[in-house]
């Protein structure tokens, strides 16, 4: 049997947090989901956080339109699977189904966000769990979040720019949190909603990565390398670039094969950032990410690990209190984490006693 990747294992813990009612935004009292890390995806409305995340996943999967059309927090999970398995996608919401056709995909994501919201246009910050199985992808968990933006559009209330932003902050707040910050180099650096946030909750920045779009936009004669390199912003990370499919890509349809390959060209052939041509682009970025994401992930397996023991203490003491066994939901949903919390122990462990008798994969 081969051993689930880190990120695989941390994944299962997510989706079990969410139907439990645990979550980012969410506002229950046990909360493990704090625990983990994960990557959050933050970005002003039409920066290409859209854009980001299908060149990563290297598919035509998301809503898209004007107005805010993220409006519940996707969280996607990227497994890498064997070289010439099909691709498929499945929504935590409606396991069992696997999708094939990435539009369906797309419009499930529009419906699901609609069955919460409502056609009011709100948002709300119960999340949609997303897993995609795919050899093109690395092993890799992204939070795409509403674009923080300044106006409401119509038949929006104003409060909304406020909600979004109060969302994406406890996100991103919280310690554990990576944070993907994507700015568009055809704006001044310094109003980036995406930099100002994370200034705000990373000030030392050691869990930003910021990402530079729509470099092939930005006025003849000028580039981006004061922020590529560090000098506008410094973060502990290095800055990444990236050239996303423009508008008119979309409309022809041109394909992520397509528009991965020309990104590659972008960069090998820039006068501007052809030395730096092996540290930008999408599959650079994904690659990074899932790196960083597997690190972390083996840095905080003691406190996981302690944290989850702590709740098993809390749990059964409350449990205790309630008497067992119990009927009412409040007791049985104690019950389930309780047992979730003993399987997460378990697996964790069994995952630090093999990673020390088989070394790293
Ligand atoms: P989001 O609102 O942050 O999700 O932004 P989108 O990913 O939807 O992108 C907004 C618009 O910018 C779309 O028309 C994209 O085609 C375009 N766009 C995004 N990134 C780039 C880029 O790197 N280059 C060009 N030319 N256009 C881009
Ligand atoms: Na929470
Ligand atoms: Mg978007």
């Amino acid at each position: 049997m081969t051993m689930e990747s880190l990120i695989g294992l941390v994944n299962r813990i997510q989706r079990a947090c969410t139907v439990l009612g645990d979550y980012g935004g969410g506002d229950s009292a046990f909360s493990l989901w704090e625990a983990l890390p994960s990557v959050a995806v933050v970005g002003g409305q039409s920066s290409g956080k859209s854009s980001v995340l299908e060149s990563i996943v290297g598919r035509d999967f998301l809503p898209r339109g004007s107005g805010i059309v993220t409006r519940r927090p996707l969280v996607l999970q990227l497994h890498k699977t064997d070289e010439g398995t099909q691709e498929y996608a499945e929504f935590l919401h409606l396991s069992k189904r696997r999708f094939t056709d990435f539009a369906l995909v797309r419009k499930e994501i529009q419906d699901e966000t609609d069955r919460i919201t409502g056609k009011s246009k709100q948002i709300s910050p119960v999340p949609i769990h997303l897993s995609i199985y795919s050899p093109n992808v690395v092993n890799l968990t992204l939070i795409d979040l509403p674009g923080l933006t300044k106006v409401a559009v119509e038949g929006q209330p104003q409060s909304i720019v406020e909600d979004i932003e109060n969302m994406v902050r406890s996100y991103v707040e919280k310690p554990n949190s990576i944070i993907l910050a994507i700015s568009p180099a055809n704006q001044d650096i310094a109003t980036s909603d995406a930099i100002k946030l994370s200034r705000e909750v990373d000030p030392t920045g050691e869990r930003t990565f910021g990402v530079l779009t729509k470099l092939d936009l930005m006025d003849k004669g000028t580039n981006a390398l004061d922020v590529i390199e560090g000098r506008s912003y410094r973060l502990q990370h290095p800055w990444v670039g990236v050239v996303n499919r423009s508008q008119a890509d979309i409309n022809k349809n041109t394909d992520m094969v397509l528009a991965r390959r020309k990104e590659r060209e972008y960069f090998e052939t820039s006068p501007d950032y052809g030395h730096l041509a092996n540290r930008m682009g999408s599959e650079y970025l994904a690659k990074l990410l899932s790196k960083h994401l597997e690190n972390v992930i083996r840095a905080r397996i003691p406190t996981i690990l302690s944290m989850i023991n702590k709740s098993i203490d809390e749990l059964e003491s409350e449990m205790d209190h309630l008497g067992r066994p119990v009927a009412v939901d409040a007791g049985a949903q104690l019950y389930t984490i309780l047992e979730l919390c003993r399987a997460f122990d378990r697996i964790f462990k069994e995952h630090l006693d093999g990673g020390r008798a088989g070394g790293d994969r």
